[in-house]
């Protein structure tokens, strides 16, 4: 496995790379969700490259960008392990060099959910992306459905930039409790880890209306508040019954696939989690398919 930490190396290499390019962009501090990106590049490509980069554009100046997990040697031997090609690891003067000045706003899809509880973190996202996609050249790049909103303003900006590339979408990979995987979870203490747990409790008691033939979004939406308010420790910021291909909030009863997402305070750390109803559509192509292009 390469480490690369500079953009000549990285260039050279990608151009010995004959055949497909699966690219996995992360943050560190990896769990079994970031693997199962990496094993669907493994095996769908000819070779694989991670970038691993904290990239502080998408955090917001109150936000946990210092505090944010890094353990780089622990992630490089994960990555080894899982049999990863190509592994970057640029500093922020790399990506952000002095009189950087260029950014990318994807307008309507950034705005509510995520956007509108983050001014600016999409704007972060989109932008580095961007430039992880200019540098790495990928075939198919994977991201996990755990970011729903992140995977849709990444999908636009495909799109109307005319990247040649595909996105690829994974689903979220659970505790046995049904949390989410994170790389914030490790900021939970036992009584909050326990806590957490409700997220999954609530978008399961939202499928299971749903399955019993509920589509008033407002109902949907009163289950999952009535299951969070059973966790004392439980602050929603967010709860959202979005048209999936959209992520426009519904207000009336509707047969689309709907995006169920919420963002919850446990103590400091805010824990996102979503699901697409009808259930079948959590798979590895249904979110996908609800976005297309
Ligand atoms: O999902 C993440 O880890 C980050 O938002 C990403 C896509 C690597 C961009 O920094």
């Amino acid at each position: 496995m390469q480490v690369i930490d500079n953009i000549p190396a990285l260039r050279q290499m990608r151009a010995q790379i004959n055949g497909r390019l699966g690219v996995v962009p992360t943050m560190g501090a990896l769990h079994a969700g970031h693997l199962s990106l990496v094993e669907a590049a493994r095996a769908e490509n000819d070779a694989v490259l991670v970038t691993i980069f904290v990239n502080p554009t998408q955090f917001a100046a109150n936000e946990d960008l210092a505090a944010y997990p890094r353990d780089l040697p622990r992630d490089l031997d994960l990555l080894r392990e899982v049999g990863v090609d190509i592994v970057f690891t640029p500093t922020p003067d790399l990506m952000y060099p002095p009189g950087y000045q260029t950014y990318i706003d994807v307008e309507q899809v950034s705005q509510g959910l995520e956007g509108a509880r983050r001014p600016g973190h999409f704007r972060g996202v989109a932008t580095v992306v961007a430039k992880l996609f200019n540098l790495t050249q990928p075939t198919v790049a994977y991201f996990g459905q755990k970011d729903a909103q992140q995977v849709a303003v990444i999908r636009q900006m495909v799109r109307d930039l005319n990247f040649p590339l595909e996105i690829a979408v994974c689903p979220t990979m659970r505790e046995p409790d049904g949390l989410a995987m994170s790389s914030r979870n490790v900021y939970l203490n036992a009584e909050q880890r326990r806590a957490a747990s409700v997220l999954y409790r609530a978008l399961q008691n939202a499928g299971d209306i749903y399955a019993a033939g509920e589509r008033d979004p407002e109902v949907l939406r009163r289950a999952i508040f009535d299951t969070l308010r059973t966790e004392p420790l439980a602050a929603p910021d967010y709860v959202s019954i979005a048209d999936a291909r959209t992520l426009q909030e519904l207000t009336q009863p509707s047969d689309a696939p709907m995006l169920v997402s919420l963002t919850v305070g446990i103590g400091k750390t805010h824990l996102l989690d979503n699901f697409i109803l009808p259930a079948e559509l959590n798979d590895r192509v249904g979110l996908s398919r609800v976005l297309g292009g």
